[in-house]
């Protein structure tokens, strides 16, 4: 159900306008109904939909990750052991490097070899600081394999060659004794590595080269050609896609190159005042913009709605997927920080955007089969935030770690009467959902209480299955903008959730006000009834 509403409200307004027109349409304001269609199961979650990018940017790849051998910070081989052990209890499907706008401008050939002699170069895109390379192909190699990653590399049409890339490749995957395979095992990796993923180039709309769509489309077929690598080590090819909500990208690019790519990738950052001069503060924020920044974020569905069509018409079978492989939340910098290395808090808001966006994606996984979101420790929408030898975990990372039972299971579509919230061009409900079924055929939900202040009841009915006892976790807090810091890095995370009941054949879930409910059934559903 929407309501439109005049502009120049608040989004708290809206609410109120909302909630008054749905009781008295409705008599009073009861419960919520959801219908999870067991019955009717829809695509396989990819694992991959729970992906993360780890740029060289700010203090994410030096600090985040590589502390170096030499280090005081307790590491193993460079890697810092706090943020390896959180990183491997989350699980991560996939990693994506090295960038970004800066993928565009690496010479993979500068980031191996002894680290000593390594070229130290400015790294332009991202507060000017030098880039010492010290953490290049092996490392970034080494450390996916650390904590289970898929390795998925981005290479360098903007200022790069087709020969280039394709000796990259060959670099990391050749098998027999090429000169490139050679060069590897001297610098001390024997076997090929497996790259399960290689894109060609990045945001070539912008920072990738300025590109109109027409140009890179030939680029991109004329670069993918002399991607070579063994049978059984193939990488899946991805092309450089739309910014958002910039269909013509993926208009063209589909009708130019689809036969030769695996997947187009789109990305899309949520900005509370949807401006890139100022966006809007990580913390201490209003209700308005608690509402606005859901809202943008919300945005996600019409985005990935919107290029699957397109993508239908050129790919019917759906053989090419949609990578989101950036997205998540970019507000101004923490004050007194280089404002080029886009390090922010990371609050219960923050939490909402990512259970947001994953129930978008698991909607749409017959089409998005891969996401990654920006990025990995201590820039944006991070999972992780390090104080030299200090670290935390983000609202973000618990998310994250609730949703784990979605991944691989299969998606059951959702049918969801919620009240939904418009101001001027921005939709948004005010509950969002989703459900699945592993491969054991236990059901999981993920229900979020977008609304800030009132609590809300959701009476879901399973059709193809007999609703079962549930175990879950809440995410939640006392303020809108709660945090974890160095000081109190509990302060928002997950706690077990006691509020469901079965009654009258349906679950009825009490959800508290700003919530992320993450259910599991504790013995499998009988199917069929
Ligand atoms: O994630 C930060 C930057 O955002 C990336 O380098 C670029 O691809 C995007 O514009």
């Amino acid at each position: 159900m929407k309501l439109s509403h005049p502009l120049g409200h608040s989004w708290r307004q809206a609410l109120a306008v909302y909630l008054l027109a749905a009781s008295m349409a409705a008599g009073a304001a009861g419960p919520i109904d959801i219908t999870v269609r067991a019955d009717k199961p829809g695509a396989t979650i990819d694992p991959a939909i729970y992906g993360q990018f780890a740029e060289h940017l700010g203090r994410l790849v030096y600090e985040g990750i590589w502390v170096g051998e030499n280090s005081q910070i307790p590491h193993t081989r460079g890697y810092r052991d706090d943020v390896t052990a959180a990183l491997k209890e989350l699980g991560v499907p996939v990693l994506r490097w090295p960038g970004g706008c800066f993928a565009d401008e690496y010479n993979w050939r500068e980031g191996i070899g002894p680290r000593a002699q390594r070229p130290r170069k400015v790294n332009t895109h991202w507060g000017g600081v030098v880039e010492d390379n010290s953490f290049g192909t092996h490392e970034f190699m080494d450390f996916a394999e650390l904590i289970g990653a898929d390795a998925y590399v981005n290479g360098n049409v903007g200022t790069g060659t087709p020969r280039e890339m394709a000796e990259w490749l060959e670099y990391m995957t050749a098998e027999g004794d090429s000169s490139l395979a050679q060069l590897r095992r001297k610098n001390g990796r024997d076997q090929p590595w497996k790259v399960k993923y290689f894109a060609v180039g990045n945001e070539t709309w912008g920072c990738g080269g300025n590109m109109r769509p027409e140009y890179y489309a030939d680029l991109y077929r004329h670069y993918v050609t002399f991607l070579k690598a063994p049978e059984g080590n193939k990488p899946l090819r991805i092309a450089s896609g739309a910014n958002g909500s910039g269909l013509p990208w993926t208009e063209v690019l589909m009708r130019e190159a689809t036969r030769h790519m695996d997947a187009i990738s789109v990305h899309y950052y949520t900005l509370p005042t949807g401006k890139w001069d100022v966006k809007g503060k990580a913390t201490k924020f209003t209700e308005d913009e608690w509402w606005a920044t859901l809202a943008r974020t919300w945005r996600m569905e019409w985005i990935v709605t919107e290029h699957s069509k397109i993508m239908d018409k050129y790919d019917p079978e759906k053989r090419v997927g949609l990578y989101v492989d950036e997205w998540g939340t970019w507000y101004d910098v923490e004050p007194g920080t280089n404002p080029g290395f886009l390090y922010q808090q990371n609050s219960l808001r923050d939490a909402m955007v990512a259970a947001i966006n994953l129930n978008i994606f698991h909607a749409h996984a017959d089409r998005v089969r891969m996401t990654n979101i920006a990025q990995m420790v201590n820039v944006l929408q991070a999972m992780i935030l390090t104080d030299k030898e200090k670290m935390l975990l983000t609202p973000t990372y618990h998310v994250f770690h609730m949703y784990k039972p979605f991944r691989g299971a299969r998606q059951l579509p959702v049918e969801l009467a919620a009240p939904a919230l418009v101001r001027g061009d921005l939709t948004v409900p005010t509950v969002t959902a989703s459900a699945a079924r592993d491969a054991q055929g236990r059901l999981h939900y993920a229900l979020v209480n977008l609304d800030p202040r009132s609590a809300v009841s959701l009476r879901i009915k399973v059709s193809g299955a007999t609703p079962n006892r549930l175990s879950g976790k809440i995410l939640t807090a006392d303020a809108m903008d709660a945090i974890n810091t160095f000081e109190k890095p509990d302060q928002v995370k997950p706690t077990a959730f006691n509020g469901t009941r079965i009654r009258d054949g349906a679950l009825h879930v009490e959800i508290p006000p700003k919530a992320i409910v993450v259910l599991s059934e504790v013995v499998r559903s009988e199917v069929g009834k």
